[in-house]
């Protein structure tokens, strides 16, 4: 039986779930695959660190660019996150044919049209399931479930941390930086969780989404961007009483007249009565509308380390 060797680059929340459940499902996944996945070395910043899972002293190193040289290595998997390091490694994995894998929203964001033009000129599929909606398949899903349609519109809930923020505040009553205290310690928000409260990983997402339903990279400064650090408790419970729920919402539109699409992210009231509503605490949802399917949902956890291994 072959042997497919992975290179793990970085053992944060999510490196570590993926070492973990490749580990643990690595027989389902050899019976399935009909050859073995082998990670092959894995990359860290703390050697000594206990991460909770066993990891073979000798796969460790520090030198994330360590996973280029190694032949045995075929698919890198960079969950280092940050820009330079995870560039320069996505590139240099690109160059040498290796298959990459990636959650880094910020970078896809930002550097995705340059990542993605190396990939397709050697081509190298570059897969980046995890970067928007934790563990919901909604990349492959606008990819090749509705390659036949025109995507008219993406309505979500994108990020999982404010999803749950603005759940507690309606729910327990509870105070904005107690809720997000508690999706840091669910390991839910970014390592900067300003991204999380101010709507700039939701306009990460979006923008690769839209990449995704037309075609180009929308400039981050085009993107209309509001989160939801200035919602307060009365506004949310005069939301409530009104018939609606606040939720951060993305929206990625086609115009009707085909002049052009807006992708925007900010606060919005929804009609309790509306699916999305009802999407609460970590969980993300999507209401994509095709113009051959009509309208679908995708619902799921949309952050923490299970859900985005999964991915
Ligand atoms: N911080 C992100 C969120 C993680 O809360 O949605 C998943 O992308």
């Amino acid at each position: 039986m072959q042997t497919f060797g992975i290179g793990l680059a970085g053992m944060g929340n999510v490196g570590t779930g993926v070492f973990k459940h490749l580990t643990q499902n690595r027989a389902l996944l050899r019976e399935r695959l009909g050859y073995e996945l082998a990670v092959r070395r894995v990359a860290v910043r703390d050697v000594e660190k206990n991460r909770g899972v066993e990891i073979p002293r000798e796969l460790l190193t520090t030198d994330a660019q360590s996973l280029l040289d190694d032949p045995g290595i075929h698919m890198v998997v960079e969950l280092i996150g940050g820009k330079e390091e995870s560039l320069r490694l996505m590139l240099g994995a690109i160059e040498r044919k290796k298959i990459v894998v990636t959650g880094n929203k910020a970078l896809l964001a930002e550097r995705g049209k340059e990542i993605f033009e190396a990939a397709f000129a050697h081509k190298v599929p570059v897969f980046f399931e995890a970067a928007v909606g934790g563990g919901i398949p909604i990349i492959k899903s606008i990819r090749e479930a509705f390659i036949g349609n025109h995507i008219q519109s993406i309505h979500g809930i994108v990020n999982g941390t404010s999803n749950y923020i603005l759940t507690r505040m309606t729910e327990a009553g509870m105070g904005f930086s107690e809720a997000l205290a508690e999706a840091q310690a669910a390991g839910y928000a970014e390592a900067d969780p300003s991204l999380d409260v101010n709507g700039g990983d939701a306009a990460h997402k979006a923008i690769i989404l839209a990449s995704l339903a037309y075609g180009f990279w929308v400039p981050e400064g085009n993107v209309f961007v509001e989160g939801i650090e200035k919602l307060t408790a009365s506004d949310i419970q005069f939301a409530r009483k009104m018939g609606y729920r606040i939720k951060l919402l993305a929206t990625i539109k086609a115009h009707e007249d085909g002049a052009g699409i807006e992708v925007r992210v900010h606060p919005t009231l929804i009609p309790e009565t509306h699916v999305l509503a009802s999407v609460n605490g970590v969980f993300n949802a999507m209401a994509v509308r095709g113009d051959v399917v009509g309208e679908t949902l995708f619902y799921g956890k949309g952050a923490g380390q299970d859900a985005t291994a999964s991915a």
